[in-house]
């Protein structure tokens, strides 16, 4: 597969074309942002990390049954992926009270979500990634009906998946983004799963092991991302 030129460069990832019209190649890089760009740092091995850690997880929910745009590995940092039609939309589902829930509606945080919330986000770094509902995303044309049903089902059922994958690992997933795209006529998960969009505790100490402890000044980012993915079994270098 050759690495074409550059389609876009986000904040933590580059995507190129290949000689595949219909695959992407995403090099997960070690820069780190949090609050949409406001604070930025490059993380040694943190893009082989999550490229790695994303790996592992899109194949866990391919096995489930969930259509995910991951293909292969390619290098320590780099995937190939099928190339998606994004939707400019965020799934978030919460199992346990955090970030912008807590500052929103005043709830303490730490607190268990029973049944779990599901929220969309419009991306939008310039915007902070409003809440939207449904009838944004219909009224301004983001989603067809039936791609909503479609996205929020699969992202109930990562939720089912992942919950337990983690769990099994002495691990609480606490929340999580997802992005989902279209391939020709199937709604496709796209983007990734990795600890920089998502929140994972330890479930004995609730010791945070996400990108929290980047946004919070905590310290020892990626040694935390390496911690969860060595409990699961994800191969590093
Ligand atoms: P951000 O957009 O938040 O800065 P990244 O640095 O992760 O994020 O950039 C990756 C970009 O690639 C995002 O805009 C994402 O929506 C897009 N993307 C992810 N997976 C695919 C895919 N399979 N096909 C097309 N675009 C994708
Ligand atoms: P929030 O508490 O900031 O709304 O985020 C909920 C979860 O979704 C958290 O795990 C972080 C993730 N997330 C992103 O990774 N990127 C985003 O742009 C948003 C809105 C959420
Ligand atoms: N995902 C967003 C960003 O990277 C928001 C955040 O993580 O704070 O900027």
């Amino acid at each position: 597969m050759k690495k074409k030129d550059v389609l876009c460069t986000g904040k933590a990832k580059s995507v190129y074309y290949t000689d595949d019209d219909k695959k992407l190649i995403l090099h997960f890089r070690n820069d780190t942002s949090a609050f949409d760009g406001e604070k930025i740092e490059k993380l040694a091995r943190k893009g082989e990390v999550n490229n790695k850690f994303n790996a592992f997880i899109m194949q866990k929910l391919e096995e489930a049954g969930i259509p995910t745009h991951f293909e292969e590995l390619i290098s320590d940092e780099e995937s190939l992926v099928k190339k998606l039609d994004m939707f400019p939309i965020e799934c978030v589902v919460r199992n346990i009270a955090a970030g912008s829930l807590c500052k929103r509606l005043g709830v303490e945080e730490g607190i268990e979500v029973s049944p779990p919330i599901f929220e969309f986000f419009l991306k939008d770094d310039a915007l902070h990634d409003p809440m939207i509902n449904e009838y944004h995303i219909q009224s301004f044309g983001w989603a067809k009906p039936e791609d909503v049903v479609a996205m929020q089902e699969l992202t109930f059922k990562v939720n089912t998946v992942l919950k337990k994958l983690f769990a099994d690992c002495g691990l609480l997933l606490v929340d999580y983004k997802l992005e989902f795209g279209r391939f020709g006529d199937q709604i496709v998960l796209g983007d990734e799963f990795t600890p920089d969009g998502c929140r994972l505790w330890d479930a004995e100490t609730r010791k945070k092991l996400d990108k929290d402890r980047f946004r919070q000044g905590l310290g020892g980012v990626v040694e935390a991302y390496e911690e969860v993915a060595s409990r699961l079994g994800v191969k590093l270098s």
